[in-house]
């Protein structure tokens, strides 16, 4: 007879468009019992707990966090994360943050902190980790098959239309979101580079807004050069005035001449591996492009990513994105900001690992 899973209570903070992809894996996962959510906005709120027939519809956190719940997905805009995950974290709720982890490394210090202090578990949503071509491009490059990666380049290549900015207050703004294409987007490509090629030595980088400047005050476009603590160098490309978009893609090349490739095109697809010269017939790349082209995209990953998270609190392990691992993207975009604000490369006193 097989056991019985472990179920936790479980609930979502933060109603819109993300929380979804949340409820979706929470009501059906089977370590999970969909306890509980909120959201200032109590119609948004009813409006989740009616569709996903959740026990407890909150109107604070204090609320939800009296619920009953275990286990709290955080799903509100940025600048809420670090006060949201160390309420959680002191009433001794595990927690799962969107990304980015928060929009000041100061905050995310903070946040970790009152995790280990309370001692739950604390992880953050990058769930592209979970793409079977990415978890590949890591795993050949973890087993020495492309020698010492070299150069890596990640780039978000993507569209954001005026009515975008316009469906929240938070959006578009350094005092909502913290920033623009890099905080927001391409943080996700960035995270997926800094877990292929390892922790960022040093960062060169320009931002401007160079065409949505009528209705954000945040970056657009941005160009950087890293270096690696190995001496590897690596690229950030990021733009959301790209129409027809084209998509976000993390590559990498090895000392033995190789190159792997991760491409999501469109936006919301499935990631796949467009050039992996390990394979010189190119078959295997082919039949892998034929199995996951046509898979569901999002928000599958995130099924997959609460899975992982919920599982590590039963066994009493690490998350696969811990707090402290969310960090290092959020240490590289801090360092774009600030080299194009004073023109100077940013040097990491040591790894921001
Ligand atoms: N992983 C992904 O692919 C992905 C995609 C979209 C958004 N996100 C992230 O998810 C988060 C939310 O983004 P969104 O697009 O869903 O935003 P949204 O504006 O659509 O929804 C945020 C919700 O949080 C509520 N809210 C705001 N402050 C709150 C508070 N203090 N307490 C309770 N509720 C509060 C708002 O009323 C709103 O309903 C952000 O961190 C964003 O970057 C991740």
């Amino acid at each position: 007879m097989g056991s019985v899973p472990r179920r936790l209570k479980t609930g979502i903070i933060g109603c819109g468009n993300i929380a979804p992809a949340h409820a979706q894996a929470l009501a059906v996962l089977p370590q999970s019992e969909f306890w509980a959510c909120a959201d200032v906005d109590s119609a948004k709120a009813a409006s989740l707990a009616s569709e996903y027939s959740v026990r407890h519809c909150c109107a604070t956190l204090d609320e939800l966090l009296a619920s009953g719940i275990e286990a709290l997905m955080v799903c509100t805009p940025h600048k809420s994360h670090e006060a949201i995950v160390t309420r959680a974290a002191e009433a001794g709720v595990h927690v799962l943050c969107e990304k980015p982890i928060s929009v000041e490394l100061a905050e995310a210090d903070r946040m970790i902190a009152a995790a280990d202090a309370a001692g739950i578990t604390f992880g953050v949503v990058f769930m592209r980790r979970f793409w079977p071509a990415a978890q590949r491009i890591h795993q050949a490059i973890v087993s020495g098959a492309i020698g010492l990666p070299t150069f890596g380049m990640c780039q978000a290549l993507l569209w954001r239309p005026e009515s975008y900015f316009a469906q929240a207050e938070w959006r578009g703004t350094w005092a909502g979101e913290g920033g623009g294409v890099l905080m927001n987007q391409a943080v996700h490509v960035i995270d997926m580079l800094q877990w292929f090629m390892g922790s960022v030595a040093e960062v060169y980088g320009k931002y401007d807004t160079l065409v949505h400047g009528n209705y954000i005050d945040v970056e657009d476009t941005v160009a950087a050069t890293l270096t690696f603590a190995s001496g590897a160098l690596g690229l950030v490309q990021a733009i959301t005035t790209i129409d027809p978009q084209l998509g976000y893609r993390v590559s990498v090349h090895g000392s033995n001449g190789a190159s792997l490739s991760v491409w999501e095109n469109p936006e919301g697809t499935q990631g796949f591996n467009d050039i992996w010269t390990l394979d010189p017939t190119g078959e295997q790349r082919a039949r892998w492009e034929q199995e996951e082209r046509d898979q569901p995209g999002f928000p599958a990953f995130h099924i997959l990513q609460i899975e992982d998270f919920l599982q590590s609190i039963i066994e009493g392990r690490e998350p696969a994105v811990t707090g402290a691992e969310a960090r290092k993207s959020l240490a590289i975009i801090e360092a774009i900001y600030e080299s194009s604000r004073t023109g100077q490369p940013i040097r990491f006193a040591e790894s921001p690992s």
